[in-house]
């Protein structure tokens, strides 16, 4: 027997569900994170994430299209230079790998918005995210300088939002120096103020051929053992004038979203990385979990922690699903 005043729980009808849905997660959130190599005619799948690419400038405009007609209205750039050296000089050379991709993509579909990544660690021969001291360590202040002339240069190509990645301190403020010296005021600087030091981020280094040659990024990037830290980090990026930040990876950080979304009141990205993309994709090449509701979930949960844009890989299937 039921007690006479027990608490009744909504029934629901899909229709009901809809009406009473919390979290919504729409097409205007998304960003689409693309790899871009240094050469001609290339599309070169990229074994560790299925369904992904690494593609050539000139392959640019055609996609640039079809992401823009998607609805998507952002995409993230990855360079793969052809030449690497000790301090990354290909990052910030005029006729760069990024710098050509975007005078492609905003000339073939100028509403996309262009999201650069400003890191070293594709550019440099020992795959550091700095320029190193003669013991072998990232200088943090000698790549500040590199860091900002890399951003300026992708200013003056046409990028639209500056997104650094590397970790060093003080990246932020001197990046916005440079931007409003130089007539960029206007460029807003979404930074990955949270970023944790993540074994998630395999694949892409499989990816962009960004692995460091020795040692790891402990040194610069967050322990995921740490949240207090996250608060801080944030918080420095915001003072310095970052004008949205981003937690990185996303799924097994929902917390560390969560806290950071009530804690400040700057949008909030979340990076649905590399090895997030490569679990769900294996899993379901094996038949184990269904694809589609696996996105659809994953994103939305990381909406609901709080994040306002997603970056993923999934972003074109999730436009699909979404329309
Ligand atoms: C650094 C950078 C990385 C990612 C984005 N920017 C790699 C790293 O820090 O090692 C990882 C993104 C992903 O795993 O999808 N340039």
């Amino acid at each position: 027997m039921f007690p006479e005043n027990r608490p009744r729980r909504l029934r629901r009808t899909d229709t009901i569900r809809r009406m009473v849905r919390e979290t919504r997660v729409h097409v205007d959130n998304l960003v689409y994170p693309l790899f871009i190599k240094e050469g001609s005619s290339l599309k070169e799948p990229i074994d560790t994430m299925p369904g992904q690419f690494r593609y050539s400038p000139d392959m640019l405009p055609k996609l640039a299209k079809q992401i823009a007609a998607q609805n998507i209205p952002a995409i993230l750039l990855f360079g793969i230079p052809r030449k690497k050296d000790a301090t990354g000089t290909s990052a910030h050379q005029k006729d760069g790998v990024v710098q050509q991709a975007l005078r492609r993509i905003k000339d073939a579909a100028p509403e996309l918005m262009a999201i650069t990544d400003v890191c070293l660690c594709e550019y440099t021969d020992h795959g550091h995210c700095g320029i190193l001291d003669d013991k072998g360590q990232v200088s943090n202040d000698d790549t500040l300088e590199v860091l900002s002339t890399v951003a300026l240069s992708h200013a003056k190509a046409g990028a639209d939002i500056i997104a650094p990645s590397d970790m060093m301190d003080g990246r932020v403020g001197i990046i916005r120096e440079s931007l409003d010296e130089n007539g960029f005021e206007h460029i807003p600087i979404l930074s990955y103020a949270v970023k944790y030091a993540s074994t998630f981020y395999g694949p892409f280094r499989e990816a962009a051929g960004s692995a460091p040659s020795f040692g790891d990024r402990k040194g610069y990037q967050m322990d995921p053992a740490n949240v207090r830290e996250a608060m801080r980090e944030a918080a420095y990026d915001i003072e310095e004038g970052a004008d949205m930040i981003m937690v990185k990876p996303a799924l097994p950080y929902l917390d560390v979203i969560r806290l950071i979304a009530d804690e400040f009141d700057s949008p909030l990205a979340a990076y649905q990385v590399s090895g997030e993309y490569a679990m769900i994709k294996a899993a379901c090449e094996r038949g184990w979990l269904s694809e589609d509701a696996c996105i659809l979930e994953s994103v939305t949960a990381i909406r609901r922690a709080g994040a306002d844009i997603i970056i993923s890989y999934f972003a074109p299937r999730l436009a699909e699903l979404l329309a």
